[in-house]
């Protein structure tokens, strides 16, 4: 196991940021063993810097592979834990629209509000390589969303309606109580 390295890109609001995050990132034809290595330290990474997501694109590999952990008892929301690795995911269904704050470990502490559909069904493989599809709602689908938009190069504050909105919680009055429900991905 390994902790790899991220990503980290500047505040967009004030700096231009690097391509790295920007590429579409290429299908995995074959779950090989070196890719469910791979897998395991972006879990482990992902643990490690308390986020709930992370997208190949983030520890720079530009490949259709996301991890997602979601502790159970997650802001209130979560029954049971979830633990993803998913290889090709793809949103095959979508509907209803909510907003609630997110924010990313390529851009540290920063959040914005971002809206999303508030139920998906997602397909995709699994950490064997085996075809996977289910539905998710809330803060699991949020999390979708946001990892799969990794995967071609589009980044949570590309869904704000205004880079104007995203701001450091220790900044903003208030903000520490708004930081408390972000789901960092
Ligand atoms: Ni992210």
């Amino acid at each position: 196991m390994a902790i790899l390295e991220l990503v980290i890109e500047p505040d967009p609001r004030y700096n231009r940021i690097s391509d790295r995050l920007r590429q579409k990132s290429e299908p995995v034809s074959e779950v090989t063993p070196e890719l469910q290595q791979l897998a395991r330290d972006m879990h482990e990474t992902m643990l490690a810097e308390a986020g709930v997501g992370l997208a190949a694109p983030q520890i720079g590999r530009n490949i259709r592979l996301v991890v997602i952990h979601l502790p159970k008892g997650y802001q209130d929301e979560i029954d049971e834990e979830v633990n993803l690795t998913l290889f090709n995911p793809e949103i095959v269904k979508a509907g209803g629209r909510e907003t609630d704050y997110e924010g990313c470990l390529s851009f540290p502490d920063l959040v914005g509000p971002v809206e999303r559909y508030s139920w998906v069904i997602v397909k995709g493989q699994d950490e064997d390589g085996k075809k996977v599809r289910f539905r998710a709602k809330g803060i699991l689908a949020r999390v979708l969303q946001h990892e799969i938009d990794h995967l071609d190069g589009v980044l949570f504050f590309d869904r704000m309606d205004s880079l104007g909105l995203l701001f450091y919680p220790h900044e903003v009055e208030a903000g520490e109580e708004e930081a408390e429900e972000t789901v960092t991905a």
